[in-house]
């Protein structure tokens, strides 16, 4: 059966922790979406056309560790809001979210744009300050010398941009349901959510 679970949200809200438990759990394949646009926003920062990026995009040839950087996340905002770099990775999107077993993506419009027909669709969100603290001990424990202020003005930089661009700006779906983790621990933010699924039929 293929079962769909849509998880959006803003930078460092939870989502992509949450939906990688949320995988584990109920043997779900997981896509970050936003691991597709840092790889074209990584291209760009070496040069390459982003759209020819998106096109011929090989995630193999990427290192997943060299994409989770500030630059290259803010370079994936900007190629986002170009509507070809979009639409080059649809398919890819769309094909992974019906693959049979069920599926988690997590993005900013899989529940709007990519899978609007989600058995489940959630959108995850907490403050500016409580991301931005999230984000930077994840980035000092990787060793990166990097403010606090920075990284909260980075946070709000790509929030605005991924909310006001034309197309697939980052909204909850009118059928998403709010999860707010500025309060809230993820351990209990995925109890939340397992409930949500199997109440859904996602254990079935
Ligand atoms: O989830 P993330 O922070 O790794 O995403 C990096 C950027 O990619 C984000 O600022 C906006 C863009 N993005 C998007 O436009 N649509 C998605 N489905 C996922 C990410």
């Amino acid at each position: 059966m293929a079962f769909t679970v849509a998880i959006d949200g803003p930078a460092a809200s939870g989502k992509g922790t949450i939906s990688r438990e949320i995988a584990a759990f109920f043997g779900f394949e997981h896509l970050d979406t936003g691991l597709l646009y840092r790889a074209v926003g990584f291209r760009l920062l070496e040069g390459i056309e982003p759209i020819e990026a998106a096109k011929t995009l090989d995630m193999s040839a990427l290192d997943p560790d060299a994409l989770r950087t500030p630059d290259v996340a803010q370079a994936a905002s900007k190629v986002a809001a170009i509507p070809e770099v979009r639409a080059a990775l649809v398919d890819f999107q769309r094909a992974f979210a019906t693959r049979a077993g069920g599926a988690v993506l997590d993005g900013r419009d899989i529940g709007t744009v990519i899978c609007p027909e989600a058995n489940v669709k959630l959108f995850v969100i907490a403050s500016p300050e409580v991301r931005a603290t999230r984000r930077h001990k994840e980035l000092v424990e990787k060793g990166l010398e990097v403010s606090f202020d920075e990284v909260l003005a980075d946070v709000l930089e790509r929030d605005a941009r991924d909310m006001n661009r034309q197309d697939a700006p980052l909204k909850p779906a009118e059928d998403a349901l709010v999860i707010d983790t500025t309060d809230l621990s993820i351990a209990d933010a995925v109890a939340q959510v397992v409930e949500i699924i199997t109440e859904a039929g996602g254990a079935d």
